[in-house]
């Protein structure tokens, strides 16, 4: 019975569909794709991501949440694997408006399952994040940790996980959740990298500053219960975590069920720590003015990546912290 719910089409074995690959994470992961001799197809509403980042194959411009788009961009590729990273990842914006990210990442994931039944497409590694955890006490954070989020944006990936397995229990999709720690830096030849507007996340403002463009850096939060009270974070360079969605389609090529990964370097940088990283990349000073904490900021999130490495083969390449800064300096 349930063989006919995902019923295998003739498909291109080395044709994917990227949903989000005009992103800045997705654009890593078609080049790294297309590297191994895949051919992405990158599907995408252009509404975060850039027409300027899709270079490794076509673009397909359609919202994830439009099923019916999705239907046709099925059957014109015929994709014989998806990635899906097409979700608004913002959280404080999420506590703000929770409901723009219900619609986009648990209706968009369930619109794209549903479009993956109908199309015989039944491989899928999806993007999540260690904010599904929430704050846990004990680090580093593996894959036994218990589902806590803390924000909306942490349910819905949380929400989008309990899919996948529900969906590969009932009807035989074989899915890959990677949950990432705090993706960051950019292509080492600097034809791709982060850009967001307006931009939130730590290192790219902090290289605005270095730069000039922003008079300073806040450090929200001197008081979090870490060495020198700032956020400690998993920084992991774009390049690797482009690496593992490659290793986890080459998996789904054997493997079947549903797993999840935590992708980080599994070490911990503080705040502090990336301003100073960033002021010896980059020779200039940097002002970093203390600021009360941010809503919603664990203290700490450091990854245990043990499972990926020894299920996936996976192994972050960039793990200096100053190189994950150089790169994107650059
Ligand atoms: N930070 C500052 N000043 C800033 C910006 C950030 O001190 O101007 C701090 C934050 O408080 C946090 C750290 O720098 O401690 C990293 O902040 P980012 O906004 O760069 O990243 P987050 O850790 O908040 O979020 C990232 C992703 C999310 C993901 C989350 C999981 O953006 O999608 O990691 O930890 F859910």
């Amino acid at each position: 019975m349930s063989a006919a719910l995902f019923p295998s089409a003739a498909a291109d074995r080395r044709r994917v569909l990227v949903v989000g690959g005009a992103g800045y994470i997705g654009a890593h992961v078609c080049k790294a794709l297309h590297g191994a001799g895949y051919a992405p197809v990158v599907v995408d509403d252009l509404s975060t991501g850039h027409a300027w980042a899709v270079r490794w194959g076509p673009l397909e411009r359609c919202d994830v949440t439009d099923a019916a788009g999705l239907a046709r961009v099925f059957a014109r590729w015929r994709p014989y694997a998806v990635v899906h990273l097409a979700a608004r990842s913002l959280v404080g914006e999420s506590v703000r408006d929770p409901a723009a990210y219900y619609a986009a990442n648990v209706g968009g994931a369930l619109s794209l399952l549903q479009t993956m039944r109908a199309s015989g497409v039944s491989r899928l590694v999806v993007s999540s994040s260690c904010a599904v955890y929430g704050a846990p006490a004990r680090q580093p954070i593996d894959e036994a940790t218990p589902i806590a989020p803390l924000s909306p944006y942490g349910e819905t990936k949380a929400v989008v996980d309990g899919m996948l397995a529900r969906f590969a229990a009932a009807y035989g999709l074989a899915a890959i959740s990677l949950r990432y720690f705090n993706a960051a830096g950019a292509d080492f030849d600097a034809r791709i990298g982060e850009s967001h507007d307006p931009e939130t996340h730590l290192i790219p403002l902090v290289l605005d500053a270095a730069a000039g463009l922003r008079p300073d850096v806040k450090i929200f939060g001197v008081d979090h219960a870490t060495p020198d009270g700032s956020c400690i974070r998993d920084y992991i360079h774009v390049d690797d975590l482009a690496d593992a969605h490659l290793k986890a389609v080459q998996a789904l090529e054997v493997g079947a069920g549903f797993d999840v990964f935590n992708l980080g370097g599994g070490v911990g940088c503080s705040v502090r720590e990336v301003v100073s990283a960033a002021q010896r990349v980059t020779g200039r000073p940097i002002a970093a003015v203390a600021a009360p904490r941010r809503a919603g900021d664990p203290p700490a999130l450091v990854a245990c990546s043990a499972k990926a490495r020894r299920t996936l083969g996976w192994a972050p390449k960039v793990t200096r912290l100053d190189d994950i800064v150089s790169s994107a300096w650059s």
